[in-house]
């Protein structure tokens, strides 16, 4: 039987990246994964640019049962660590909005730099392989794989979430934790574009394509960034960021016209260009298309605004400062960034990453109950949790 230090099931980022760690301090790792090819998810993710970390990299932007459990390993190794060490590597990336850093040019370069580091540190990935049991042993791990029996002495389970089920996801991770005795959290596909009522979603199947800069608020979190309008319902970065926060049932506000006081604005133009249609008002705040579906339901905004009444202006505010479109689910794991839940941390060092009831079982990355926003928080997590125990395993 072949035998490791280290044996990390997922050669996805948290993986590779704590394979590489590891192998640095001298151990003999071994990546495992049942997929046919490295880092799929890296390779997809950015629009197929990775926004690989975020410099902004708090707390205060992962969601968990236990806020504080990301704390310690976010401060030892941080997004300007990683960055650091892709300038190492010369990768040319781009900080695409505040914080936000992307590869200049193709994930495959960031998925490259975690190989190389994987070659350099002598950790050896095996792809096609996929675990069918594992046993714990007085002091090591033994895995039945596809291709033969292994043994370790620490065994680091590193296989993410549900989401995308294409590219090689799925629930081992959470099955090993419950084989274990641990906690699996409730799950929900999370960072996902929220689906609306068939009868919504024709009234606004004109929008399709359409994007518009609002503001989301769902159970007392907002988020003001753009919306897309799609052909199942609503997507973009805001309705992503607030997917987080709303589940089915839940109150979703969606103010069209964040950046200003609509119904003060609309009696100010009144006043100061009576002549001018409301209609051509609206026109210079939002999309063309935006303004024609409103007037289904506003049949005098081609009116003069002088002709229109307070309750008339405070009408047309309130369609869209609550604008309704109302939801009824999101497009889950198909299309999903991230899963949110997983892995209760109680169980968990946060120092080590290491099982608190079962010595040599470490978790890492997404698998656990810590999901961050939109914004390359993800990643950083994943980083810094495979920097954590790679450190101990
Ligand atoms: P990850 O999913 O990276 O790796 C898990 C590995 O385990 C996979 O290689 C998988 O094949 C393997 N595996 C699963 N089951 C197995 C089994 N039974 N046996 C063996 N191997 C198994 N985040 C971010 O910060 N910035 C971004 O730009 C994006 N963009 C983005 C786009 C898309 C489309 C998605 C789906 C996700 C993102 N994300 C993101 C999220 C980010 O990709 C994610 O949080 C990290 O990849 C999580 O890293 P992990 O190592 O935990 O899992």
């Amino acid at each position: 039987m072949e035998s490791f230090d280290v044996v990390i099931i997922g050669a996805g980022a948290s993986g590779l990246f704590c394979a590489a760690q590891a192998g640095y301090r001298g151990r003999k790792v071994l990546v495992i994964d049942h997929a046919n090819k490295a880092g799929k998810k890296i390779l997809m993710s950015g629009g197929g640019r990775c926004n690989f970390t975020n410099l902004d990299a708090a707390p205060k932007h992962y969601l968990s049962n236990n806020p504080y459990f990301c704390i310690s390993a976010l401060k030892r190794y941080t997004s300007f660590d990683f960055v650091d060490l892709v300038e190492r590597h010369a990768l040319n990336y781009v900080e695409k909005a505040p914080g936000q850093f992307f590869c200049e040019h193709s994930a495959k370069d960031l998925l490259q730099i975690l190989l190389t580091e994987c070659e350099w540190s002598g950790s050896e990935i095996r792809l096609n392989t996929s675990v069918q049991q594992i046993t714990k042993n007085e002091e090591s791990f033994t895995l039945v794989t596809n291709v033969g029996d292994i043994e370790c002495n620490a065994l680091v389970v590193a296989t993410g979430g549900l989401s995308i089920p294409t590219l090689g996801a799925t629930g081992f991770g959470y099955q090993v934790a419950e084989q274990f005795g641990l906690n699996v959290l409730p799950r929900r596909a999370s960072l996902v574009p929220i689906t609306i009522q068939p009868a919504m979603k024709e009234k606004l199947s004109t929008l399709s394509g359409v994007s518009v800069d609002i503001e989301a608020t769902a159970n007392g979190v907002s988020f003001k960034e753009p919306m897309l309008f799609t052909h199942r319902g609503i997507s973009g970065p805001a309705i992503l960021q607030i997917s987080n926060f709303w589940q089915p049932g839940d109150d979703l506000q969606l103010n069209l016209l964040p950046e200003i006081d609509s119904e003060q604005h609309f009696k100010q133009v009144r006043q100061d260009k009576p002549k001018r249609a409301l209609e051509t008002e609206l026109t210079s705040l939002l999309p063309k298309r935006l303004v024609e579906l409103m007037k289904q339901d506003f049949s005098w905004l081609s009116k003069p605004m002088a002709e229109l009444s307070n309750d008339q202006l405070a009408e047309v505010t309130q369609y869209l400062t609550h604008f309704d479109v109302q939801p009824n689910g999101t497009e889950g794991y198909r299309t999903a960034e991230v899963t949110l839940g997983g892995i209760d941390t109680d169980q968990v060092s946060s120092k080590t990453f290491e099982c608190n009831t079962v010595k040599g079982l470490y978790f890492i990355g997404e698998v656990l109950d810590v999901t961050g926003w939109l914004g390359g928080y993800n990643f950083q997590w994943a980083w810094s949790s495979g920097y954590a125990a790679g450190q101990y395993v």
